[in-house]
């Protein structure tokens, strides 16, 4: 694909999953791609399969060694490292802080080192992969649906605010998508992501389409737009509606 040839491209939590499936993309379309994972070995592993740069560590301060390993600049950045914190009102303060951290300011920080360097060259893409979490809600998962919530509206102002400026973002919103994440997430995720999942392959998929048709939402399972649509649209229904659902998770035990 013509903008991606030769492009800069970074994707964090790339050392396996979705960010594994965006690198291997990035890489086959002839980008330059830096592959970040907390996970050294794993991210020197994909990175040595697509003749990509490794750059361990924590994906909200990575951006500098980032650049440098591109030759000083980042043409595309993929948010892409996330963490599926389960649990209710209930889970513990340091849950909460470690999803805000990762989910949601990683991004953040990440937007405030590139865009100066973005904006004065007028252009730059900022990648997002939220969740249909951050559009809809996860059951059984206070601290992930609310950070996505977060990554969403982040994504959505960064767009809104910059895209005069040649700023193009794209928010990625897949329900389940075969991972180690999927796997980590229990009954719920049983009852509400497997039967539907898809593997990391598609989302990337979906996210060239978008790039091509240059689209903010990208929504590799398309039926969630209707459950989008119907949320807005009556707010207490669509919760009736999750509910039941909620209510099912708790029978099934
Ligand atoms: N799998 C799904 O069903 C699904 C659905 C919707 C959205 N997502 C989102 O997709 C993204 C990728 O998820 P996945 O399913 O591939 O997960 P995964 O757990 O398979 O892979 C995530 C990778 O991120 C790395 N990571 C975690 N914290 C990090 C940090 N602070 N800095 C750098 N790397 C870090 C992990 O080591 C791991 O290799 C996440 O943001 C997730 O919320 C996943």
């Amino acid at each position: 694909m013509g903008v991606v040839r030769g492009a800069g491209v970074v994707v964090t939590g790339a050392g396996g999953g979705i960010g594994a499936a965006l690198a291997r993309r990035f890489a086959a379309e002839g980008a330059r791609v830096v592959v970040n994972d907390l996970d050294a070995d794993k991210a020197a592993a994909v990175a040595e399969e697509i003749g990509g740069i490794a750059v361990p560590g924590d994906a909200s301060s990575i951006v500098g060694e980032a650049r440098d390993a591109l030759g000083g600049t980042v043409d595309v950045y993929c948010a892409n490292a996330g963490l599926a914190s389960g649990g209710s009102e209930a889970a513990d303060e340091k849950v909460w802080a470690l999803a805000w951290d990762v989910n949601v300011m990683a991004h953040v920080r990440a937007a405030h080192e590139l865009l100066p360097e973005w904006l004065e060259r007028g252009s730059g893409r900022f990648v997002s992969t939220v969740s249909a979490a951050g559009l809809l809600t996860m059951i059984g998962a206070a601290p992930y649906s609310v950070t996505k919530h977060g990554a969403y509206a982040f994504a959505e102002w960064l767009s809104l605010t910059y895209r005069h400026r040649g700023l193009k973002v794209h928010a990625v919103c897949p329900q389940g998508v075969r991972t180690d994440m999927l796997a980590g997430t229990g009954s719920a995720g049983d009852l509400v992501l497997a039967p539907t999942a898809i593997e990391p392959e598609a989302v990337a998929d979906a996210l060239f389409q978008g790039i091509e048709e240059d689209r903010f939402l990208i929504l590799p399972h398309p039926e969630v737009a209707g459950y989008y649509r119907a949320r807005a649209a009556d707010p207490d229904q669509w919760l009736t509606g999750m509910n039941h659902i909620q209510q099912k998770w708790e029978a099934a035990g």
